[in-house]
């Protein structure tokens, strides 16, 4: 490995390279660039315009295929941040090359391409990562931590609504396609079921769920209902609707004070901008400038910089305690225990990229799995096959592939 800068750890830094400079990336792409034990090395895409936009900013190498950087003797660890349908193969591809790999959730759409992943790992002896960054957030820990410490009693009940626009945004073909990753469940639920995990122990029993594709002319399930219930016995309810009817950030943010926290609510701006747009390649062209570059993502990072929990904060969030209830606030949280209410104040700069990302490179360092190793992962995507699995034949289904929460060390 050749480098001219040293990481906070004393070794040379892991140099990362990126395939697919879409939406997701270009929020994970600053987290390595300010991280010393990182260095940004090189980038693939498929679209030349994507390249230059990297090349604009970073000094890597370019590819435009993602063999290329695969085989490319440039980088050491390689974050996926392709459309869903083509995370096996990059995954499979980037181990095999001989990459460590950090992979965007969710991990895959079905348990035995996620066995595939893990054993790819396991043969090459490379680290293997879910980018399930939320789950690192501040917030979240505080809450875990809360568990392994006991001192609200055991936990009871979490409960999570989460009502926004996500349908009605601009989307491409493949996030309307629900044999490809599409639709709410398996765009949004990695993040909520995989925080629901990290705090109630990793371990869920069953699941009980409904699905629904309300509006045809976007076919692909724009929202859920969910009832987990863990081994141990704490139960979840997680809600999600992504019909930009009502926003439950409503519920999290002081609106009536002015708190535009990160932005004000707008009844149905999204779907306004669509009938606005009027046919497919608008809306395309509206999705393309949300990614690495472009000039409605330069904004949204802007916003998102200034507030950078906002995902958690989409809705409301309550874990119940035999000795108390613990919510998230804009400003950390707020526990209402038995006699007394008081907040926790949390760092208002992380939302849980740092973390993760950091938790990757100790985990190449030290040669161990991730916290958010491909076990891990494989079990998040179990659960959102329940939910489908559920839906569909409207009964209880019973999980087999569980794994428990590993905590961070302090
Ligand atoms: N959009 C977000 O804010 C966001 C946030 C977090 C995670 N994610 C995750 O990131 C992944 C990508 O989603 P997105 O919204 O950024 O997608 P996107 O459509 O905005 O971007 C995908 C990028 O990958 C490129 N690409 C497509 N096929 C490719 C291939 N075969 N080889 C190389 N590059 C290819 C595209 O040209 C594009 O630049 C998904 O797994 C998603 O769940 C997205």
């Amino acid at each position: 490995m050749t480098s001219d800068r040293t990481g906070s750890s004393g070794g040379p830094p892991l140099r990362v390279g990126i395939i697919g400079l879409g939406g997701g990336a270009s929020a994970m792409i600053p987290k390595f660039a300010g991280n010393s034990n990182y260095h940004v090395a090189a980038a693939a895409d498929i679209d030349q315009g994507q390249l230059d936009a990297f090349s604009s900013r970073y000094e890597g190498k370019t590819f435009l295929t993602a063999e290329e950087l695969c085989d490319s003797t440039a980088v050491d660890v390689i974050y996926i941040a392709t459309p869903n349908q083509f995370h096996t193969e990059h995954v499979l591809m980037a181990l095999n090359g001989g990459k460590h790999v950090l992979v965007e959730k969710p991990m895959t759409l079905n348990l035995e391409d996620a066995d595939a992943m893990i054993d790819a790992a396991e043969r090459n002896d490379r680290r293997l990562g879910v980018n399930v960054k939320h789950s690192f957030a501040p917030r979240v820990r505080k809450v875990r931590d809360m568990v392994t410490s006991g001192e609200l009693g055991r936990l009871r009940m979490l409960n999570w609504w989460y009502y926004n626009n996500w349908l009605y945004s601009p989307r491409t073909v493949e996030e309307l396609t629900p044999e490809l990753g599409g639709g709410v469940p398996w765009r949004q639920g990695p993040h909520m079921f995989d925080i629901l995990r990290t705090i109630g122990g990793g371990m869920v029993r069953s699941v009980r769920a409904m699905t629904g594709v309300w509006d045809e002319s976007r076919p692909v399930a724009g929202s859920y209902a969910g009832f987990l219930e863990f081994d141990n016995g704490t139960v979840s309810n997680a809600v999600y609707s992504g019909n930009d009817h009502f926003s439950s950030r409503e519920f999290t943010h002081r609106v009536d004070e002015g708190d535009a926290w990160p932005d004000r609510p707008e009844h149905a701006k999204a779907r306004r901008a669509l009938i606005e747009a009027g046919d497919k390649d608008t809306e395309i062209a509206m999705k393309r400038a949300r990614r690495f570059g472009g000039q409605a993502r330069e904004e949204q990072t802007t916003r998102a910089q200034s507030r950078p929990s906002a995902w958690l904060l989409g809705g409301p969030f309550v874990a119940s305690f035999d000795l108390g209830d613990v919510r998230w606030t804009t400003e950390g949280l707020t526990v209402y225990g038995q006699t007394e209410e008081y907040d926790i104040p949390m760092s208002t700069d992380l939302d849980g990229r740092e973390g993760i990302v950091q938790e990757f490179h100790n985990a190449v360092l030290e040669g161990r799995p991730p916290v958010n190793d491909g076990r891990w992962g494989k079990a998040t995507v179990e659960v959102l096959l329940s939910l489908f699995q559920s839906s569909e034949q409207r009964k209880e289904v019973y999980l087999s592939h569980q794994t428990p929460t590993i905590d961070l060390a302090a």
